[in-house]
C-alpha cells in the first residue's frame, strides 16, 4: 500500500530517491521521508505529498550515496510527521522503512516497553524497528542476523528496509507478503515496490519471494532466507518501457489508460486468438485443461473492480461451460468457514496482483485443496506466485487508482479461459465458438468507436456534474457493468452512486426516483432489451432523469432517454468490454468537473495490500 525506493552506488541517492516516490504516490500518499546515510544518518519526514517534502528539503544536506525513501498510506498512526517513514530506533543508529501490517505489533510494543522503550510514533513500523535494535542488542549480532531472528516473531506482512550508521556501504532488505523488486545496475542497486522507479536506470530486476532477506551494497547482492541459506538471485529482464508510466500527453494516467484499452484488449488478445485457425492459446492454461474442464465448481475471488469482473465472468462460464460458478469478497470468504473441496477451481482476479484481502483468501483455498489460477496484471505480482497457475492480463502498468483498462483485459482473459474450458468440455458448438471468437477479435476496433464518444461525455458529466446520488442500473451481462460504473463514479467524483439489477428496483430502489435522480440504464440490445425498456418506462413514469448506454439503431430506448450513449453492437456476452467504457468516460468527466485530482482520489490508493 505504499510506496518503497531505495538506492546504493555511486550517483547521489537523493535525486534517484526522490524521483522513484512521484513514481510511486499512487501506492499511497498520505505522507513521505527519506534517510541519507554517509557519515551521519539523516531522516527527513512530513505529512502530503512528496512535492511538499521536496520543497522543504530546499538547502538541506542531501549529500549521499546510500539512502532510501517511502510515501505512505497509514494503517497505524493517523497521517501526520511523526507517524511518517522513515522511522528511527530508540539509539538513532537505525532507520527503516516498511510497507504492511505487523499484525502482533501490540504483544511486541509491550515488551519493548516493560524494557524501557519509549515510543515517538504510534506505528507498528516503529515498534519492528526497535525490537529488531533490542535482539541486537541483546544478542551481540549483526543487523543482518537481528532481522532473521526478529522476523521469525513476527505476524502479518512486511517490506521493511534498513540502514545502519554505522555500516553506511549496505542496505538490508527483507519481504513477506508486500511487493520488493530489485534493480541490478552497473556498480549499482535499486529496491523499489515495483518497477517504475528502476526500469530508467536498468531493466535487469529480481523479484524478492517471501521470506528473503536482501543485503545490498554497491556492487555487491546477497539473498538469503530466514534460515541464513543463500538464494542465488533469479535475474528477469524489465519488458515494460518508460513511456508506458509517463502521462504520454494526456491530463491524467486514468483517461491516458481509458484511451489505451484498444490497444491493451489487443495486447491481452495477442499470441493468444487465432480467428484463422480457431484457436486460442494460453500455455498456462492448457497445460491444466483437464483439471479446470473437469471442475466441479468455479470460485471467483477479488475485490473492487475485479470482483465486477468475476461477476461477469460468472455468468460468461456458467452459459458456455456448462460449470457452477459463484463470486466471492476475497474480504468476506478470508474471513468466514467458507466449504472448498478439492476440486474446487479458484479464478483469483486482481489487477496489482498484491491485494491482501485477495492473497490470504487464496491460502485459505489452498489448504482446503483448491486449486488456484491467477488472472494478474502486474507480472511477478505476489498473485502470479502463489497461484498454481495463470493468465496475465498484459493491461500494462495501471497508474490511475480507478481501474479501468485492468478491468476491460480481465473481462478479455476470462472470456477466452471459458471458451477453452468450453471447447474442452464440448459444451459449445463450433458455430457459436467461432462467432465468440470473431465478436472477441472485433473488440479493439469497436472500443476505438466507443472512445469517439468522449467530447460527447465530457458535455453529459457537465450536465449531471451537481447531481446528489445515481442509480446505475443493467440486467443479465449489463448487471455488473452497472455496478462498475456506480463504482467508478463514486470513487472519481464522490458522486454517491449505487449499481442495482435493473428489475430489482421495482423491490425499493424506484422510492429514490425523482426529477433530480439520474437514472444510468445500462441496455445495450441483448436477451433481455425488451425487459429493460419496461424499466426504463416505470423510472420515466416518476420523471427520472434517463441516461441510457445503447447499441446503434436502439430508437426505442433513443426517443425514451434524456441522454443516450450509443455503441456498436455486440454479442451479449462480449458487451461488457465497451458498455463499460462511456461510464468509464462518465466518471472521469464527472471529478474533473468537480476539480478533483483524478488519478489520486481522497482515501483511496491504487494497491490494497493491508486489510
Ligand atoms: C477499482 O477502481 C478500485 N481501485 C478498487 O476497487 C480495486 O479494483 C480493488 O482494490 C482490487 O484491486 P486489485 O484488482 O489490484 O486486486
Ligand atoms: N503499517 C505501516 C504504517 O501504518 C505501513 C503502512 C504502509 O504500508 O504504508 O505506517
Amino acid at each position: 500500500m505504499c510506496g518503497i525506493v531505495a538506492y546504493i552506488g555511486p550517483r547521489e541517492a537523493y535525486p534517484v530517491i526522490l524521483k522513484g516516490l512521484k513514481r510511486l504516490e499512487y501506492r499511497g500518499y498520505d505522507s513521505s521521508g527519506v534517510a541519507l546515510l554517509n557519515d551521519e544518518l539523516r531522516v527527513y519526514k512530513k505529512k502530503g505529498k512528496v512535492a511538499e517534502l521536496e520543497d522543504s528539503l530546499v538547502g538541506k544536506d542531501l549529500h549521499a550515496h546510500a539512502g532510501m525513501g517511502h510515501t505512505r498510506w497509514a494503517t497505524h498512526g493517523e497521517p501526520n510527521d511523526r507517524n511518517a517513514h522513515p522511522h528511527s530506533s530508540a539509539s538513532g543508529r537505525l532507520a527503516m522503512i516498511h510497507n504492511g501490517i505487523i499484525e502482533n505489533y501490540t504483544q511486541l510494543k509491550q515488551e519493548l516497553m516493560r524494557k524501557g522503550y519509549v515510543f515517538k510514533s504510534d506505528t507498528d513500523t516503529e515498534v519492528l524497528l526497535n525490537f529488531i535494535e533490542d535482539i541486537q542488542q541483546n544478542n551481540q549480532c549483526g543487523l543482518e542476523e537481528a532481522v532473521r531472528i526478529a522476523l521469525k516473531r513476527v505476524v502479518g506482512a512486511y517490506v521493511i528496509v534498513l540502514l545502519d550508521r554505522d555500516t553506511p556501504d549496505t542496505l538490508i532488505a527483507a519481504r513477506k507478503g508486500s511487493p520488493l523488486v530489485i534493480g541490478i545496475g552497473k556498480g549499482e542497486h535499486f529496491l523499489a515496490s515495483d518497477a517504475s522507479p528502476i526500469i530508467e536506470y536498468t531493466k535487469e530486476v529480481v523479484y524478492v519471494n517471501d521470506y528473503e532477506l536482501a543485503i545490498l551494497k554497491s556492487d555487491e547482492l546477497i539473498l538469503k532466507n530466514l534460515g541464513n541459506d543463500k538464494i542465488t538471485p533469479f535475474i528477469q529482464k524489465l519488458d515494460m518501457e518508460m513511456a508506458a508510466i509517463e502521462k504520454g500527453g494526456y491530463e491524467h494516467f486514468m483517461l491516458k489508460e481509458i484511451f489505451e484499452q484498444p490497444a491493451t484488449i489487443f495486447d491481452c488478445l495477442r499470441g493468444r486468438l487465432d480467428v484463422v485457425k480457431g484457436t486460442i492459446t494460453m500455455a498456462g492454461i492448457q497445460q491444466h485443461i483437464e483439471k479446470l474442464s473437469t471442475a466441479k465448481r468455479i470460485i471467483m475471488i477479488g475485490c473492487g473492480t475485479s470482483w465486477h469482473a468475476g461477476l461477469v465472468a460468472e455468468y460468461v462460464f456458467e452459459e458456455l461451460c456448462r460449470i457452477p460458478v459463484e463470486v466471492e469478497y476475497a474480504s468476506e470468504f478470508r474471513y468466514r468457514n467458507p466449504v472448498v473441496h478439492p476440486g474446487d477451481v479458484i479464478i483469483a482476479i486482481s489487477q496489482s496482483g498484491e491485494t491482501a484481502d485477495t492473497i490470504v483468501a487464496i491460502e485459505k483455498a489452498k489448504e482446503n485443496g483448491a486449486f488456484i489460477l491467477g488472472v494478474v496484471n502486474v507480472v511477478g505480482s505476489s498473485i502470479a506466485r502463489i497461484s498454481n497457475a495463470g493468465a496475465y492480463t498484459h493491461a500494462g502498468p495501471e497508474i490511475g487508482v480507478a481501474s479501468t483498462k485492468a478491468f476491460t483485459a480481465q473481462l478479455a482473459v476470462l472470456t477466452m479461459i471459458a471458451l477453452k474450458i468450453a471447447k474442452e468440455r464440448g459444451s459449445i458448438d463450433t458455430t457459436r465458438y467461432m462467432h465468440l471468437l470473431n465478436e472477441l477479435h472485433s473488440v479493439p476496433e469497436k472500443v476505438k468507436e466507443v472512445l469517439k464518444l468522449n467530447g460527447a461525455i465530457q458535455k453529459l458529466a457537465e450536465k449531471y456534474k451537481e447531481a446528489k446520488d445515481a442509480l446505475y442500473l443493467g440486467r443479465g451481462y449489463n448487471f455488473a457493468v452497472a455496478l462498475e460504473g456506480a463504482l467508478k463514479l463514486k470513487e472519481i467524483s464522490y458522486i454517491h452512486a449505487e449499481g442495482y439489477p435493473a428489475a430489482e428496483m421495482k423491490h425499493g430502489p424506484i422510492a429514490l426516483v425523482d426529477e433530480a435522480l439520474p437514472v444510468v440504464f445500462v441496455a445495450t440490445r441483448d436477451s433481455y432489451h425488451e425487459k429493460i425498456v419496461s424499466n426504463i418506462q416505470e423510472v420515466k413514469a416518476r420523471k427520472g432523469k434517463i441516461v441510457a448506454v445503447i447499441s446503434e439503431g436502439d430508437t426505442i430506448i433513443e426517443s425514451m432517454a434524456d441522454d443516450c450513449m450509443v455503441i456498436p453492437e455486440a454479442d451479449e456476452l462480449i458487451a461488457p468490454m465497451l458498455s463499460v467504457i462511456p461510464l468509464q468516460l462518465l466518471a472521469y468527466y464527472s471529478g474533473v468537473a468537480k476539480g478533483y485530482d483524478v488519478d489520486k482520489p481522497r482515501n483511496l490508493a491504487k494497491s490494497v495490500t493491508v486489510e
